[in-house]
């Protein structure tokens, strides 16, 4: 890790991208993006960002190639097993930021009957939540095969790929348009600021709380509009 800028990883281009970006900008952080490129260095603070898929960020910040990042919970839980702050964890979980709501679910085709969570024994689940999914159901005692996807995980049934899915919702449009009824949540998530466990300098440290303070400050400003 460089010693003399704060990295900050987030979404090159999702749902929580461009609040990421607008969250930072109103903390006095400023940067000129440009498509495809992975690091921006800001115009005005010793601040680097790192624009990179969300499932890779929990990876990043755990390794500490990054200092901070903003990530769907859901990512932290799949890749890193984190949902909530515990001692043992190599992230934390800095604060939770009150936008992209959304939820990991299980949805199944709506012309099938469906009877219930036995209705999922030994059926193949299409997914992008392998671990999650895997744990769900070890959990409730469930046989079934986690088929893992990486993109548009709701069509799965419709092609004959897997009987049901398991994949975030937000407003349930993409459900809705193939057919398929959310029949239980896995998990809630928002998007979250994390950082590593391991210690840094008390320089770095020092920048990172100045910084962390400013964020803060916005949110509070949003919240109490
Ligand atoms: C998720 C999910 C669905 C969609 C659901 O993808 O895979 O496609 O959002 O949202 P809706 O309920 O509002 O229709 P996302 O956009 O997060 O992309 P990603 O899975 O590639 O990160
Ligand atoms: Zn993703």
């Amino acid at each position: 890790m460089q010693n003399d800028k704060l990295r900050i990883a987030i979404q090159k281009s999702g749902r929580l991208s461009e609040k990421c970006l607008a969250l930072l900008c109103r903390s006095g952080i400023q940067f000129d993006i440009r498509k495809d490129r992975l690091f921006y260095k800001a115009r005005n603070q010793p601040v680097e960002l790192m624009l990179v898929r969300d499932d890779d960020i929990p990876e990043y910040v755990r390794d500490g190639v990054c200092h901070l990042g903003i990530v769907g919970l859901n990512e932290l839980a799949e890749k890193i097993g984190v949902s909530e702050n515990h001692d043992a964890a190599p992230v934390s979980i800095v604060r939770r930021l009150g936008f992209g709501y959304c939820r990991l679910a299980l949805a199944w085709p709506k012309q099938r009957p469906f009877e219930g969570m036995q209705s999922f024994a030994n059926t193949k689940i299409a997914t992008s939540y392998p671990n999650i999914l895997s744990r769900f159901l070890r959990e409730e005692g469930i046989t079934a095969q986690p088929v893992e996807i990486s993109g548009s995980v709701e069509v799965a049934p419709t092609i004959g790929v897997a009987d049901a899915i398991c994949d975030l919702v937000s407003t349930g449009a993409t459900l809705q348009t193939n057919g398929l009824q959310e029949v239980r949540t896995l998990l809630e998530s928002e998007a979250v600021l994390v950082r590593p466990k391991k210690l840094f300098t008390v320089e770095q440290d020092k920048f990172i709380r100045k910084i962390l303070a400013r964020i803060y400050g916005v949110l509070k400003a949003q919240t109490s509009k």
